[in-house]
């Protein structure tokens, strides 16, 4: 049987999630997404509409099919932690069953089990602040949306998950070197993202057989990226700086998460693998 993917954060043809999903399946595997809530009747209706059947060609000339498409809030576990405006929020109140415990019910009634669980969201609302003028609330929320909702989603999806499995986030060098302008604490949640990378790694491993590992992306012009606003002066700097003089394609991070949920990867776990044209080797600019 072929491999079944979850991958979380999917909710146009720009960002690493729906990279990382064409890669895996064009390495065999069944494709299913979480989309947050918000985003879900565009992202579900320009699917429809054909509008995403270019980047939907795969390697051998096929289209990518995506299985099913659920609903999905990362910061909520279950519907006791949900905020009554969210719950009456027009968008909210038009899906059901996207808290995270719901969501893999959901998966577990349609589908049994998954191989293989793809980490790719992030959300800070005060990214564009400083962290010392970061409010306790901003720097909660990023923390929230960006490093416990893989706590939470692993916590939940470990028990639906083939032993031999793996799960892969995406992470950012924020997290280890100054990078001004990636602010609110979310390098912050980067940091605790890959400290649990290797935390999980330890527990998952031990316990359900499973692999834990973090891809340290390049700079993507991703719509979470353009919001941020420093998006291609951080491109431009790659290009001038790092061994590799070229733009960093989505693809590439989509192939080495394949790889990493591949069994060529069995004996790697714990890692932050860096996918940057090799920016984070260098310690100077040149
Ligand atoms: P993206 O905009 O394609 O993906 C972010 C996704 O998170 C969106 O689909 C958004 O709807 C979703 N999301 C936000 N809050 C959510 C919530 N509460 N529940 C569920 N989904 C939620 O952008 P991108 O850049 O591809 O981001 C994917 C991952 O890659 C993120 O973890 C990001 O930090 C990471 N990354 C991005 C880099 C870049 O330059 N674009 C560089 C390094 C890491």
């Amino acid at each position: 049987r072929g491999k079944r993917a979850f991958i979380a954060g999917v909710a146009d043809d720009n960002g690493y999630g729906w990279a990382i999903a064409k890669s895996l399946a064009a390495a065999g595997a069944e494709i299913i997404v979480g989309t947050w809530v918000p985003a879900l009747n565009i992202f579900e209706s320009s699917l429809r509409r054909g509008k995403f059947d270019e980047s939907r060609v795969l390697p051998d000339g096929s289209l990518m099919e995506i299985t099913k498409v659920y609903p999905m809030d990362a910061v909520y576990d279950s519907p006791d932690d949900v905020p009554e405006d969210v719950k009456s929020n027009k968008r909210y109140a038009g899906s059901s069953k996207w808290t995270v415990k719901e969501l893999v019910e959901s998966v577990k009634q349609d589908f049994g089990s998954i191989d293989i669980l793809v980490h790719s969201l992030a959300n800070g609302p005060e990214v564009t602040k400083p962290l010392l003028e970061t409010s306790r609330n901003g720097y909660l929320a990023a923390i929230s949306a960006s490093s416990y909702s893989f706590v939470s989603l692993l916590k939940e999806f470990v028990s639906i998950m083939n032993p031999g499995g793996a799960s892969i986030s995406l992470t950012y060098i924020a997290s280890e070197r100054i990078i001004p302008g990636y602010g609110g604490g979310m390098s912050s949640a980067k940091a605790a993202l890959e400290s649990d990378t290797r935390v999980l790694a330890f527990e998952a491993g031990r316990k359900h057989k499973i692999r834990v590992n973090t891809i340290s992306a390049g700079p993507l012009r991703s719509r979470a990226a353009k919001a941020i606003g420093f998006i291609d002066m951080m491109i431009d700097y790659s290009l001038a700086n790092a061994p590799l003089q070229k733009e960093l394609s989505a693809e590439e991070v989509g192939n080495a998460a394949a790889f990493l949920a591949s069994p060529l990867a069995s004996a790697i776990t714990g890692a932050v693998v860096y996918v940057d044209n090799g920016l984070n080797a260098m310690g100077v600019g040149v």
